[in-house]
């Protein structure tokens, strides 16, 4: 027999008992950036690879090492995005959206990067971002962060923490590069191989090293914020007061720098030590120079995206009783008329009780193995429809969980039976 294809490392299936997990954060995480006045866009997983090369850095990690970067039939060099800022900003500038305007924008969906996959860190990921154009002020960055402090309130989660930094403006990052690259090309003897490679070419990632060998040499660098020119230092300020404002506690990580190039000014990271080495659940900061780096007339920004595959599994590293997808009903049918009479009747309750899920069983069976497939679905109630039940106008109600006794109804009342038992049902795990 020939060998079974497999999925592709680090690219996962959502299974069918995962979704409903997905779609409850997904549909929790929209109403809060719609409570913001956010509106989704909807962007090409692929872009011409020149976008990423110039909007992430020719330098960094994700485009050096990460992208999923082929040819088309054309010749045209194409990228499988490894994030979403970069397209996004590209469809503002594309479709005129930035001309006297603000835009409040969010997206979700999947990212590829060619890591090296382990827990919580794949080559397919789902993100879900948020974009803020053309405003410059420290309330739009605060604004990211009450949004994101409101989605781990609206989700339960309590042990994350954020973590701020101000990157100045360019030309200030620039003379602290320079004076880290001294300190640093000082000390060249103890750094990694990793640290002397990027010493000429990202040296303030150097900060970021997981290395516990270069703790010593980062601990006594030059540090970011003392290099910070007037306006950032104020606009920072002003941020981490908004934040004071709304009890938003911070930790200021001078060395908190992102992997990314299109960063000035605030970066912000809400991190968790539930989740091992893949600990950042959501990232973002400030990239009031990308748009006129692309082309575009100076438009300031701001934004973050968070890890849906990370998000999930704090909840449930938390305990969280994440929602399943059950139907709440099985019906159970025999016999020819039974099965015909029923089947209409499925639909008539389908209509009656709006958000009712009913499964109808298919394909036969005895009452038995009807009864265990009842059983496996997770359903609370099996509603049995034989040629009986179909030719009295009845139905018989037979509670799977616990939830009362079993009963022959007529069939009008069956809804109203329905909505009770289930709404009883609801409450009771609103309590739990
Ligand atoms: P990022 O830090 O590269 O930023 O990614 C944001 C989040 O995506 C991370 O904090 C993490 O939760 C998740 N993530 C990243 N890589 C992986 C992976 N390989 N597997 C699983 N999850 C992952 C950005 O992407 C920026 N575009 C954020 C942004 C938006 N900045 C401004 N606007």
């Amino acid at each position: 027999m020939a060998k079974t294809i497999q999925a592709v490392r680090g690219m996962n299936d959502i299974l069918p008992t995962q979704s409903a997990s997905w779609q409850y954060l997904e549909a929790v995480l929209r109403d809060v950036v719609h409570a913001y006045g956010y509106s989704e866009i909807r962007l090409p997983v692929m872009e011409k690879t020149e976008l990423f090369r110039r909007s992430i850095g020719e330098v960094t990690d994700i485009v050096e090492k990460e992208m999923y970067t082929f040819e088309d039939r054309n010749g045209d060099s194409l990228t499988l995005r490894p994030e979403g800022t970069a397209g996004c900003v590209r469809a503002c500038m594309e479709h005129g959206m930035l001309h006297n305007q603000v835009q409040r924008l969010w997206y979700k969906g999947p990212m590829f990067r060619h890591e090296r996959p382990q827990k919580g860190r794949y080559r397919q990921f789902y993100q879900i971002g948020v974009e803020a154009l053309g405003m410059e002020g420290p309330d739009i960055d605060a604004e990211m962060i009450f949004m994101t402090t409101r989605m781990w309130r609206s989700l339960g989660l309590k042990d994350v923490t954020l973590q701020v930094n101000s990157l100045g403006s360019p030309e200030a990052r620039t003379t602290y590069r320079s004076a880290l690259v001294e300190y640093l090309s000082s000390r060249a003897g103890e750094l990694d191989e990793d640290s002397r490679r990027r010493l000429d070419s990202n040296p303030l990632r150097i900060l970021d090293s997981k290395n516990p060998e270069m703790k010593a040499i980062i601990s006594t660098a030059p540090q970011l914020p003392d290099y910070l020119d007037s306006d950032s230092r104020v606009h920072f300020e002003t941020l981490c007061a908004l934040l004071d404002d709304a009890g938003i506690s911070h930790e200021v990580n001078p060395r908190l720098v992102r992997g990314l190039d299109y960063y000035s000014r605030t970066v912000f990271e809400w991190v968790t030590d539930q989740l091992g080495a893949q600990g950042t659940i959501c990232a973002g900061g400030r990239y009031d120079g990308l748009v006129e780096y692309l082309g575009g007339r100076p438009t300031p920004a701001t934004g973050f995206a968070l890890g849906m595959e990370r998000l999930i599994a704090l909840l449930e590293a938390g305990g969280s009783e994440l929602p399943g997808n059950r139907p709440h009903v099985y019906l159970v049918l025999g016999g020819e008329q039974g099965t015909r009479s029923g089947m209409v009747f499925a639909e008539e309750l389908r209509e009656a009780v709006p958000g009712l899920r009913i499964q109808t069983n298919c394909g036969g069976g005895s009452f038995k193995s009807q009864f265990r497939r009842a059983d496996r679905s997770g359903a609370v109630i099996a509603l049995v429809v034989g040629d009986d039940e179909a030719m009295r106008g009845q139905v018989t109600f037979k509670p799977l969980r616990g939830a009362g006794e079993q009963e022959v109804l007529s069939r009008q009342d069956i809804a109203g039976r329905l909505s009770q038992v289930l709404d009883l049902q609801l409450n009771r795990m609103a309590e739990e």
